[in-house]
């Protein structure tokens, strides 16, 4: 068995200032603020310019991790990205941010899981560290979903926001408490229609009529959607718990990826969670995919409520389709 642990040494988050509210949005499409806030809990996103990609959203979210982490730059030797909204279908964005921070020829990749991503991320780089392949790994989950959003669909455009956030997995010392203690990843493929990005890629690749017709834009099957992420979710945290040996009780902090405040009520009640031990920042920031997750624990450890030797449940679901879970000791 092996005896190396992983830690979650830091994390922090990045979000573009412009901030897109309800209110906006019932200039754009027949909704409203009442709908969006009852049906969602969402109240504002951000929203990034046009001449700024996601790399640039991550970068500012790594450059956060260095000030808080005790880790010098040069001694990053891995860097995953998980993203359904790459600067570029290729290359990878890790890549991207790779040279942008200086760091030469360490090992960068992407990987697409949806709303699932950065737990996904986390595992695997869990992995290179416990197999002895990575010391200090960076993982982030970076979205900019306003770039691929359908302005004409008030079912979808309502929901999603651009952000970052980037954690350092390091080795955990012997007697140190903070350790990742176990992930749990999933998908089933045979739902992947209900939430896709239908054009763009070699099935369908650009062109003018795909552009007319709006898709290159995420199409969501809401209603199928929300009903398998209730199941997925609820499922995803159990079992975590189930099989540590631990319940909802010894929970300290559930963070559950940020699509829907009424998706996140039902995971928390399946998994026997309070109310008050759940993290959500989904009325600022809206549904960031990927990025949720990070946005929201690293909001809640600047803000002092997340400590040291917190136990943590992460939860995701999203495109693929995908869900899993992380548990954690901060
Ligand atoms: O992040 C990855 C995973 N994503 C998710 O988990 C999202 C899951 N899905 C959801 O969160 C919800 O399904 C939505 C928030 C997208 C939609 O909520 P819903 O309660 O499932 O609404 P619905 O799609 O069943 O629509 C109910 C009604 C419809 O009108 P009728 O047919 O009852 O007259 C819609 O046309 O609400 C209408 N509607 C809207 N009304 C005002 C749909 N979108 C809007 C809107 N404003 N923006």
């Amino acid at each position: 068995m092996n005896s190396t642990k992983v830690k979650l040494a830091g994390i922090c988050s990045y979000a573009p200032e412009k901030v897109l509210t309800n209110e906006d949005l019932e200039e754009i499409v027949d909704t409203s603020d009442e709908w969006i806030r009852a049906r969602t809990g969402m109240k504002e996103r951000r929203i990034s310019d046009k001449d700024t990609p996601s790399s640039e959203l991550a970068y500012g979210a790594i450059s956060k991790l260095f000030d808080q982490v005790d880790i010098k730059k040069k001694e990053i030797d891995l860097i995953i990205v998980a993203t359904v909204t790459p600067d570029n279908p290729f290359p990878s964005t890790a890549a991207i941010l790779q040279h942008k921070l200086g760091l030469n020829t360490i090992p960068a990749f992407d990987i697409s899981a949806g709303c699932t991503g950065f737990i996904y991320a986390i595992s695997i780089a869990k992995q290179f560290i416990e197999n002895g392949n990575s010391n200090n790994a960076i993982v982030v989950g970076v979205e900019e979903l306003t770039k691929i959003t359908n302005w004409d669909d008030r079912s979808t455009c309502v929901l999603f926001g651009d952000g970052a956030g980037a954690a350092l997995l390091t080795k955990a010392k012997g007697g140190e408490i903070s350790e990742i203690i176990d992930t749990y990843i999933s998908a089933d493929g045979k739902y992947g229609d209900l939430l896709i990005q239908k054009a763009g890629g070699s099935k369908m690749p650009a062109s003018h009529k795909t552009v007319d017709e709006n898709l290159h834009t995420v199409y969501m099957e809401g209603n199928k959607i929300f009903k398998s992420a209730v199941k997925a979710m609820g499922h995803a945290a159990v079992k975590i718990l189930k099989d540590n040996g631990l319940t909802g009780e010894d929970v300290d902090w559930l963070i559950p990826h940020q699509a829907n405040m009424r998706i996140i009520a039902s995971t928390a009640k399946r998994a026997k969670i309070k109310p008050n031990k759940v993290i959500t920042n989904i009325e600022k920031f809206g549904n960031t995919s990927s990025a949720s997750i990070p946005l929201a624990f690293a909001e809640a450890v600047e803000e002092g409520q997340i400590k040291r030797g917190d136990v943590i449940v992460l939860d995701a679901f999203g495109a693929g389709l995908t869900w899993g879970s992380v548990l954690l000791r901060y």
